[in-house]
């Protein structure tokens, strides 16, 4: 492997808990590269200097780059890169780790993905793709329930619902192709049979045909304990997720990742971002949910922690075309992430209310900030759904679940939400 000098300078793309883990761990790097962020929040602010341009605005995150002789960006979330950041970034030179539009359509369409896992034969549900509600209607009646209905664009992890009842399958098809829910991303659905199992998040940095595997990790969706109610962004996580056991992992990688990444390259798409896998491990195998182009939230605020290879190193690799031959060193320890939402979250909920994190943690315990703000006093105050992502890192799952909701309980917030469960399914498992 031939690796160019590292990047002294890099700008991470985005504002969630995501970008904070990424921010940390690329200041953690030995190579010492200044970092900056576009365009942050309070949490990040307070570690790197962070630049007002939004996420989704690429002319001026391009003007950004150069204007601060930027010489690497990592992009945090899927908008910019389906808009085409990294097509801009590349044209004008600079390196980034993010895949091109080609590459994340494989996130903005749901039917490019599931036609490219079909063509080649990677383990997924069946399913049926319709622009015009009476087909969908009939295909409907066909097939049994519980069944997924899925607007084929971004939605804002909105955009699926898994219907179980006929009334409900019905109504998600006619609110999406009739009523224009979701709006253009609506306006083409996938009916999908329903999966049943465990679901585990599957992280890969690929760099065109190569690819490494992050530590494995599992997301909590629902909002309520129990995986109850509404789905969001994600409510915790944890890593590792020991279902997943050596062989498993082996036969995912054998029957899911080294297809997908050799497909993507077979239909001409130079891929160099992370490829985040949704798995759904049936009692028939592991079976890919969705792909999204980028690294997860808030799946990221515990797999990074658990890396022993300097994160700056393999994302630059990835983005150079360099990644042959690497391998990554995991940290044994488990880390689990715990986010705290404002109540109401994943419907309205109120902004700006102050939280006040105490000076003394529990230990191992890192605070990744999401939707956070300042206010007119410069306290620390809630700017959006998902808050804070309480991160705990320990020898074992049950003491750094522990941790987290020491620090959980000690945070104050009037608004604070959190589920009481993260872990709880690897921890009974005992
Ligand atoms: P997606 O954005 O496609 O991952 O869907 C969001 C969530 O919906 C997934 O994490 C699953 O919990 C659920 N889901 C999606 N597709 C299916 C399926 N075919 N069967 C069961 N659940 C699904
Ligand atoms: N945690 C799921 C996601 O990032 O889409």
């Amino acid at each position: 492997m031939t690796t160019t000098a590292l990047p002294r300078s890099v700008l991470v793309v985005g504002s969630g808990g995501r970008e904070h883990a990424l921010v940390r761990a690329l200041l953690a790097s030995p190579a010492k590269p200044r970092v900056v962020c576009a365009p942050g929040n309070a949490g990040i602010a307070a570690d790197v200097p962070c630049f007002a341009e939004a996420a989704d605005d690429v002319a001026r995150l391009v003007a950004l780059t150069l204007r601060e002789k930027i010489e690497f960006v990592v992009v945090g979330p899927e908008v910019p890169l389906a808009l085409g950041l990294a097509d801009k970034l590349l044209q004008a030179g600079i390196p980034v780790y993010g895949p091109k539009a080609d590459g994340a359509r494989l996130e903005a369409s749901k039917i490019f993905t599931k036609q490219l896992l079909l063509k080649y034969s990677i383990p997924t549900a069946a399913a049926g793709v319709f622009g015009d509600a009476p087909a969908a209607l009939e295909y409907l009646r066909s097939r049994p329930v519980p069944i997924v209905i899925k607007a084929d664009g971004l939605a804002a992890g909105k955009g699926v619902i898994v219907a179980q009842t006929r009334d409900e399958a019905e109504a998600a098809v006619r609110a999406m192709l009739e009523t224009g829910k979701f709006g253009a991303s609506g306006r083409q659905i996938l009916i999908e049979d329903c999966l049943h199992g465990e679901e585990t998040s599957i992280l890969v940095v690929v760099s065109g045909r190569d690819y490494v595997i992050l530590p494995t990790s599992q997301d909590h969706k629902r909002i309520g304990d129990g995986d109850t109610g509404p789905n969001t962004g994600g409510m915790g996580t944890y890593s590792p997720a020991d279902v997943v056991t050596p062989e498993l992992l082996a036969r995912i990688e054998r029957d899911i990742v080294a297809p997908s990444v050799a497909a993507i390259g077979a239909e001409g798409i130079d891929f160099r971002g992370t490829l985040f896998i949704g798995v759904m491990l049936t009692a028939q195998g592991p079976q890919v949910l969705e792909f999204n182009t980028r690294f997860g939230d808030p799946e990221t605020q515990v797999v990074l922690p658990r890396l022993a290879t300097d994160l700056l190193s393999v994302l630059w690799a990835a983005a150079k075309g360099q990644l042959r031959g690497m391998t990554l060193g995991i940290k044994p320890d488990h880390a689990i992430c715990v986010v705290m939402a404002a109540k109401g979250y994943p419907d309205a909920y109120a902004k700006g209310d102050v939280i006040r994190v105490p000076e003394k943690l529990p230990p191992g315990v890192t605070i990744y900030h999401a939707g956070t703000a300042r206010n007119a006093e410069g306290e620390i105050v809630t700017n959006g759904g998902r808050v804070l992502g309480v991160t705990a890192f320990a020898s074992t799952l049950q003491q750094a679940a522990a941790n987290a909701y020491a620090a959980c309980d000690a945070i104050e917030c009037p608004s604070k939400y959190f589920r009481r469960d993260i872990g709880a399914r690897q921890l009974s498992r005992g």
